[in-house]
């Protein structure tokens, strides 16, 4: 088992490191190595994917990303921007289903900003398509028409990405709830209009799964108000990067959410779904659980390894009903504690 850790910037090297220490307590053969990816892999090397990670990133079976980005870099043109690295990374490396879980931790009903009944029991699954849409589309670009600047970038999705991701979807409603939601906005784009007719044309494949369509507008209202009416949401990159924000926060903290990237031999890459937060890095406060939660999926998807996807699981539960909470998750009368602690009591819980 080859793994190739990427740090990143920001928190990422204090939570990355807390999941790796979770790994290799679980006394599996595991070959771990280090790159540099984002903000940090630009000042080092001058660019956000160089050549070093590209290298390690294909020749191991998975990777462990903690997060890019900082204040730092957002100056810098477009091509030596941090998430240059992470849209590089994905493409790279045909990274084109984005698992991301949205699970409320009963300890942490709470620490949502909805009531408790309307999110209590919520398990969510959003399948983001993770290597085209409007992330990648060409023509692309600023320019000058008509004597003023115009942006203008391309949503396109040809049929085999939309029904390799629909499959994605349906697969893993077959081992959930059974039900698929596809999110698109076919009442104003042609490009989800595609979208909408593939997800139909492969639906016939899956009859035990039951296929329902919601436009985005509505999608992103129904999270807020009935949000346990969904078991998976399909849909494209960008919707996927909006829902899916929408949805962490469902379970109180985007800190506790990890996620998965996969190609189409579940070669995988494993990142909590929260950013660098810059403002907390190096103070050993973050909280390390969606990092950890990360390499659980890792054993799951990329190596089958599913007692061991559990165990950590269960061990972050097991913390979670003892009473430790990191800062972005704290109530009064818990245990506050500081990254390496959490690390600590995951450890101890295994
Ligand atoms: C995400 C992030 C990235 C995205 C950024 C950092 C490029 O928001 O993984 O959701 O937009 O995909
Ligand atoms: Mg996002």
């Amino acid at each position: 088992m080859k793994i190739c850790v990427l740090p990143g910037d920001g928190i990422g090297p204090e939570i990355t490191a807390q999941a790796v220490r979770v790994l290799q307590a679980l006394g599996l053969k595991m070959e771990m190595e280090e790159a540099l990816l984002g903000g940090c892999a630009v000042d080092a090397a001058g660019d956000p994917y160089p050549e070093a990670t590209r290298k390690l990133a294909q020749e191991a079976d998975a990777v462990l990303l903690g997060a890019v980005g900082g204040p730092q870099w957002d100056n810098n043109p477009r091509e030596l921007r941090p998430e240059r690295g992470l849209l590089g990374i994905r493409k790279h490396l045909g990274l084109f289903a984005n698992l991301r879980p949205a699970v409320l931790y009963p300890e942490l009903a709470n620490a949502s900003t909805l009531k408790p009944e309307v999110v209590a029991g919520l398990d969510i699954l959003i399948v983001r398509e993770l290597t085209g849409d409007i992330y990648f589309g060409q023509p692309r670009g600023i320019e000058v028409r008509n004597g003023e600047k115009v942006g203008f970038n391309t949503m396109i999705y040809s049929e085999s990405e939309i029904r390799r991701i629909a499959k994605v979807a349906f697969e893993a409603a077959r081992r959930r709830s059974k039900k698929v939601c596809s999110v698109d906005k076919m009442n104003v784009l042609e490009c989800t209009q595609l979208w909408r007719d593939v997800v139909i044309s492969v639906a016939p494949e899956y009859p035990d799964v039951e296929l329902t369509h919601m436009l985005v507008d509505n999608a992103a209202m129904q999270l807020v108000r009935n949000p346990k009416q969904f078991d998976v949401m399909v849909t494209g990159n960008m919707f996927g990067d909006i829902l899916s924000d929408e949805a962490s926060m469902l379970t109180g903290s985007i800190g506790m959410l990890p996620s998965a990237s996969l190609d189409a031999n579940n070669k995988g890459l494993y990142e909590p779904c929260h950013g660098s937060a810059p403002d907390i890095a190096g103070k050993g406060v973050a909280n390390p659980l969606a990092t950890i939660l990360s390499a659980a999926m890792m054993l799951r998807y990329t190596f089958s390894m599913e007692e061991a996807a559990q165990r950590i699981e269960n061990a972050v539960k097991k913390v979670l009903a003892q009473g430790y909470r990191t800062g972005d998750i704290f109530e009064p009368g818990m245990k506050k504690v500081g990254t390496r602690e959490m690390g600590d009591a995951v450890l101890a819980a295994l």
